[in-house]
């Protein structure tokens, strides 16, 4: 199917629960490997997708200034947990919670990088869908694209700055349910791009959230460095 033919249909889709979907890149974010999971969802064959940018299941709903993020982090050679939706061949909406790696070889070079997605919870999303959508809108108000990220990121900023959270803790906070209920503990100084957290915790995803206390919803546990299937 052809990608610029695509419209989003408004039809969501989802997965299981001990499901992951997993792709590689290189560099450049072109596919090198996607596992069945992933190629069921966005309803692609994999001849398809190896070789292709990952854009190719970008949702017109997703904020530049996450993608802006996403690709910053990875350049510092650090790993991303993000909430995003994509878009499969046919139109059709799945929501991931991401976790993104740069993948490096055994001198430590970062070769590419890896990603594996779990099925975030609803109310999560919710929330997420609501933030995003306010992003978009100040993406597209301004005239030129520069212009426009350049206040989304800002938004993002005072967003996160008003919660007292790094984008990483707020998306941990939702992990666990307890977005906007949890008490704020770093200040709007660290909320540079994927900046570390304040308590010293070592750069972890959210299976590693219940040390913040919420209790409320068992963390979505991230499995690393998925090797099977293809090419892995
Ligand atoms: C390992 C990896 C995984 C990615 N996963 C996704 C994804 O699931 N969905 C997506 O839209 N972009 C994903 N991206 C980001 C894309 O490369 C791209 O930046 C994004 O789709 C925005 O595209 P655009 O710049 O054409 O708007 C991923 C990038 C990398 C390196």
């Amino acid at each position: 199917m052809k990608r610029t033919a695509v419209r989003p249909t408004g039809i969501e889709r989802t997965f299981a629960d001990h499901e992951i979907i997993v792709t590689k890149t290189d560099m450049k974010g072109l596919l090198t490997y996607a596992n069945d999971v992933f190629l069921r969802l966005s309803v692609f064959d994999e001849e398809e997708v190896i070789g292709k940018p990952h854009n190719i299941i970008r949702h017109p709903d997703m904020p530049r200034v996450v993608f802006k993020l996403l690709w910053d982090t990875l350049r510092e050679g650090r790993e991303i947990f993000a909430y995003v939706v994509n878009m499969a061949s046919d139109g059709a909406e799945y929501w991931v919670l991401a976790h993104v790696t740069p993948s490096r070889d055994a001198s430590g070079r970062i070769v590419g990088y890896h990603s594996s997605r779990r099925r975030p919870d609803r109310s999560a999303v919710n929330a997420v869908k609501e933030l995003y959508a306010r992003l978009r809108a100040e993406e597209s108000r301004h005239r030129s694209p520069s212009e426009g990220l350049d206040a989304s990121w800002r938004m993002l900023q005072d967003e996160l700055a008003a919660r007292g959270r790094t984008y990483e803790e707020f998306v941990f906070d939702l992990t666990l349910g307890a977005a906007g209920t949890t008490p704020a503990t770093s200040s709007p100084s660290s909320l540079s791009p994927g900046s570390a957290p304040k308590d010293g915790r070592p750069n972890a995803g959210p299976a590693h959230a219940p040390r913040t206390g919420a209790t409320n919803r068992k963390p979505i546990k991230i499995v690393r460095n998925v090797t099977s299937g293809r090419n892995a």
